[in-house]
């Protein structure tokens, strides 16, 4: 069981949905929190909410699809914080449409966005950890990464790629110190970019929570855990069949 009380936290995301119920959690832990996220109302308010508990929690406004922005965004929190033990990549965007519809453009932000920008956050700031001999990298996948759903082909995509790169890297980062968890949320509920369109999840998945979320992410970094599906229900059972032979779950969601 690895120890968090006192380790810095870099959370992107933290302006709204997830980022914030993680940031809370990471904070009751005892652990330094740096917020990124462009809105900086957003990332005062989920300061304001971490101030009840005695860690430090800085925000930072910063684009992460913006290389420019990037770097200045690791170059403050390094200066603030002087290390970064934890990066939590839970920034991301969806956006429910026919594939066909999506301006070339747009897929590519979507791909920057979810993929392009972890994977090279990730890359600026490992050598640190390396350097210290410990760390630990959480990404936020979704439960769309392992099986492509309609008109979140460009989402599924993306979230696919991130839950092999974990994977990869976790084996590659084998006997450093530092390591890379994947986490797997179905639909959540009351917060977040599923529950902002207000419709019921499919029957098969059932919803989850924030905080079961959170709860995910707290689990994967003590007890190094490669990759947890948060769900209820049979989704776990489900996904391993499907592996075994794909068509067993079919999605239910429309547009
Ligand atoms: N909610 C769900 O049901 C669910 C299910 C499975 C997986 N997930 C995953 O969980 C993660 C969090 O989702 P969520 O539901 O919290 O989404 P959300 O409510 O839409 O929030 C997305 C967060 O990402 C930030 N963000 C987006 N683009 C950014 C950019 N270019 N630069 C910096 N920050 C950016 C947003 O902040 P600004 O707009 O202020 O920049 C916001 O803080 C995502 O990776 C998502 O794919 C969510």
């Amino acid at each position: 069981m690895k120890r968090i009380q006192g380790k810095n936290a870099l959370i992107t995301g933290g302006s709204r949905g997830l980022g914030p119920y993680i940031a809370l959690a990471l904070a009751r832990e005892g652990v330094n929190i740096a917020l990124t996220a462009r809105s900086e109302e957003g990332l005062i308010a989920t300061a304001d909410d971490v101030s009840q508990f005695q860690v430090t929690c800085k925000t930072y406004p910063a684009d992460i699809i913006d290389s420019t922005s990037r770097i200045a965004l690791l170059e403050n929190v390094k200066k603030d914080f002087g290390h970064i033990d934890l990066l939590i990549n839970n920034a991301g965007m969806e956006w429910v449409s026919a594939y066909i519809k999506l301006a070339p453009e747009f897929i590519d932000t979507m791909i920057q966005t979810n993929l392009t920008a972890p994977m090279i956050l990730t890359r600026m700031i490992l050598p640190m950890m390396l350097e210290k001999g410990s760390g630990h990298i959480v990404t936020m996948s979704s439960l769309g990464g392992k099986k492509g759903s309609p008109y979140s082909a460009t989402y599924a995509a993306t979230k696919a790629g991130l839950i092999e790169w974990t994977q990869g890297l976790r084996e590659e980062l084998r006997n450093t110190g530092v390591s890379a968890s994947v986490i797997c949320p179905g639909f959540v509920a009351k917060a977040g970019m599923f529950a902002v369109y207000n419709k019921p999840a499919p029957k098969i998945t059932g919803e989850t929570t924030p905080e079961k979320v959170s709860e995910a992410v707290i689990k994967a970094i003590k007890k190094d855990i490669g990759e947890i599906i948060v769900n209820p229900g049979a989704t776990f059972l489900m996904t391993a069949m499907d592996a075994i032979h794909p068509g067993i779950m079919t999605w239910e969601v429309g547009s």
